[in-house]
């Protein structure tokens, strides 16, 4: 990595405290988080900034219509976001709020002195505003002479005295900015949006108004109480006030940002507003604004109106935070639009993360409890797998170069490659026929180079998903921290001598979607070769040995039971599904949720029997618990369960 800065500022945007949390605002948040603890891995002084957006004709509004104050109303909702951030482990460094008294002080600050220095002039504004965006338009720019551009929502005529902010005069400085550096924003389609824009023409900007109350106030010196700070000036100053500007300055050494987050909806304000701001305060510029695209359900616009919003803490509490994180981060391209459904995000959970990266642990611990008693060396690695590391450690060179140029899919998918390279050696040098053959230097080179290979992943993920991280790092014996970066990844080097210890499946595997809320077009209904296909791949990563006969006591570790069905019922919405309670003889019935609902009618199955896996772990089905598995058989025929010939006790175990 580029280690001309040592220190690395990262900011999401302040979001507007007139609704809550969804996931959009999650997205922005953890791409911000993973660059931070990333910053923070390789060693670098990082600060990391959060918010939200309090003032405002629109907070102002909102809290009218509850019959709140706008204080009142703000707390209870930036409460409610930090709440969410802090359940999802965010890392802020700092949580920012627009009326923080400091906040305000440095805003009156930055005002003075861009009005002493003579960018600021008094004027009257006459144009049409959207509240919803906060913005100020010309009728040119209307469409159908009424409705704001952007969202769509009736303007209001504004006629009002008000300061401008010279603009035009920073026109061509701004050009020259976006000219002198490729990638102050990204991604670079974006950028030749705001060039074109800024070649057509700037004018002054109104920054303040004098028809609410419910903002910053001008600063003493300029005496015009009348007057409240437009809010996005008052927003954008938030990304320096936090540093202490206009106060004590404290943190100002993290000036300029390295990173600073925004959606593609307010690109406009962060990149040319806001730089021109900072000119007009002497100030340097940030590095990149890096602007990403928007999420949509199931394909349309998620709004409250359609009902249709993802609450990102229902979908982290269904699927796991650190699966949502990987997802949202893997599944678009950053600066594309794309698109939540559970059945991608189930996709991405069983075959990224169960099959290649949590079977590949799993099988690390299996083979070398195996053969080495948990005890692996790397002392023949380079010797017996020098190809294969030298294919490690050439993608894991250049992955780096992906992260601040927000290229974030590209960089795990390049992760991916080297978890294939792991999962491949696996079946090209088969270490249980090494050990057959005595082979156990080579065997133990295999395990130990898997070993390195997970080490070094686990490194480099540990920013994605911190949470199952730590456990990849315990079961390797390794601790993540900035001196075993620099020993695996910057300087390329092997694990010593460590001890792997078992750990539970990190991933388990989900079968249906777990959220009720699915619209009928996102419950997964996966094609029957696909499934196949899947449960295929699975027994594969499974028989690890080339032969897969099991022993008595493997067999006997499946507990089976007859099961008497005493209830029987539909799942509503669920093609599959019938809900059973099932007795085996433990003195309360069994939930267990069957996929027969297509072979059987709930009424005809009460009182008969059916063989039932007893020792299975509960899985949650469409948010329902399943304690249990009944066995079948299913031919292109159809499907018949596996019942005792003649009745036997509810409970009696099969053997
Ligand atoms: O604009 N997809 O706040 P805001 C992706 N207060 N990201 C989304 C999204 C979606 N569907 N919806 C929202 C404001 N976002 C101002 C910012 S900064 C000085 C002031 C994310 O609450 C995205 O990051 O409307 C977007 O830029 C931000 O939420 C807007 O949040
Ligand atoms: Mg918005």
């Amino acid at each position: 990595m580029d280690k001309s800065y040592k220190n690395v500022y990262i900011t999401t945007p302040i979001y507007y405290v007139n609704d809550v949390a969804h996931i959009g605002h999650a997205y922005t948040t953890i791409i911000a988080d993973m660059l931070a603890r990333y910053s923070r891995l390789t060693g670098l002084d990082t600060y990391f900034l959060t918010g939200t957006d309090e003032h405002g004709q629109k907070i102002e509004q909102s809290a009218k219509q509850r019959g709140r104050t706008p204080q009142e109303y703000a707390d209870e909702i930036s409460g409610k976001f930090r709440t969410l951030w802090d359940d999802f482990d965010i890392s802020y460094d700092k949580f920012i709020r627009t009326t923080d008294e400091e906040h305000k002080i440095g805003v009156q600050k930055a005002f003075e002195t861009m009005y002493n220095k003579g960018d600021i002039y008094k004027g009257d504004y006459e144009g049409f505003y959207c509240v919803s965006c906060e913005t100020f338009f010309t009728e040119k720019q209307l469409v159908d002479e009424q409705f704001c551009p952007d969202c769509g929502k009736p303007t209001n005529i504004v006629k009002e005295e008000s300061f401008f902010f010279k603009l035009s005069k920073y026109e061509d400085k701004l050009i020259k900015w976006y000219e002198e550096n490729e990638d102050c924003i990204l991604p670079r389609s974006k950028k030749n949006e705001i060039v074109n824009f800024v070649k057509g023409g700037l004018k002054d900007l109104s920054i303040s108004r004098t028809s609410f109350d419910w903002g910053v106030k001008l600063p003493e010196s300029i005496n015009e109480p009348k007057h409240v700070m437009y809010v996005w000036l008052d927003a954008l100053l938030n990304y320096i006030t936090a540093l202490g500007y206009g106060n004590k300055e404290e943190n100002m050494n993290y000036w300029p940002a390295k990173v600073q987050l925004v959606g593609k909806d307010i690109l406009r304000f962060h990149a040319i507003y806001w730089p021109a701001f900072l000119m007009s305060l002497d100030l340097p510029l940030p590095t990149h604004i890096a602007a990403h695209g928007w999420w949509t359900r199931d394909g349309e616009k998620m709004s409250k109106s359609k009902g249709n919003v993802v609450n990102p803490k229902e979908v982290a509490d269904a699927y796991g935070l650190d699966a949502f994180r990987y997802f949202m981060l893997r599944e678009v391209p950053f600066g594309q639009d794309g698109d939540f459904s559970q059945k991608a995000l189930m996709d991405r959970i069983n075959s990224d993360l169960g099959n290649d990266l949590g079977n590949l642990l799993n099988r690390i611990s299996g083979m070398s409890g195996k053969y080495f008693d948990f005890k692996v060396n790397s002392v023949d690695v380079e010797k017996f797998h020098k190809k294969e590391l030298d294919e490690v450690n050439e993608i894991l060179e250049n992955v780096e170069s992906y992260i601040f140029n927000m290229q974030l899919n590209r960089y795990l998918e390049d992760i991916w490659k080297v978890l294939t390279i792991a999962n491949k050696a696996i079946g090209d040098y088969e270490p249980w026929a090494k050990m057959k053959e005595g082979k156990t230097e080579e065997a133990m080179a295999l395990v130990a180079l898997i070993t390195n290979i997970m080490a070094k992943v686990a490194l480099l993920l540990d920013s994605v998903m911190p949470e199952k991280i730590s456990k990849i790092a315990d079961s390797l014996g390794i601790e993540i921290n900035t001196d075993t970066y620099n020993k695996l990844i910057v300087n390329k080097e092997l694990l010593d001598e460590t001890t792997i210890t078992k750990v539970e499946q990190l991933f388990p595997r989900i079968e249906e979607v777990l959220l009720e809320q699915a619209s009928t077009a996102d419950v997964s209904k996966a094609e029957p070769e696909e499934k196949a296909k899947a449960k295929i791949d699975q027994k594969k990563e499974n028989d690890e040995e080339s032969d897969n006969l099991i022993t008595i006591d493997q067999f006997f570790e499946t507990t089976l039971k007859v099961g008497t069905i005493i209830e029987a019922e539909e799942v509503p919405k669920s093609k599959k599904l019938l809900k059973l309670q099932v007795d085996l003889g433990e003195g309360k019935n069994r939930q267990i949720l069957a996929g027969i609902k297509e072979f059987y009618d709930a009424k005809d199955l009460v009182g008969t029997q059916a063989c039932v896996v007893a020792n299975l772990k509960p899985a949650k089905l469409m948010g329902m618990l399943s304690e249990g598995m009944l066995m079948a058989a299913r031919d292109e025929n159809g499907l018949s369960l596996i019942r005792p010939e003649t009745p036997k006790k509810s409970g009696t175990k099969i053997s």
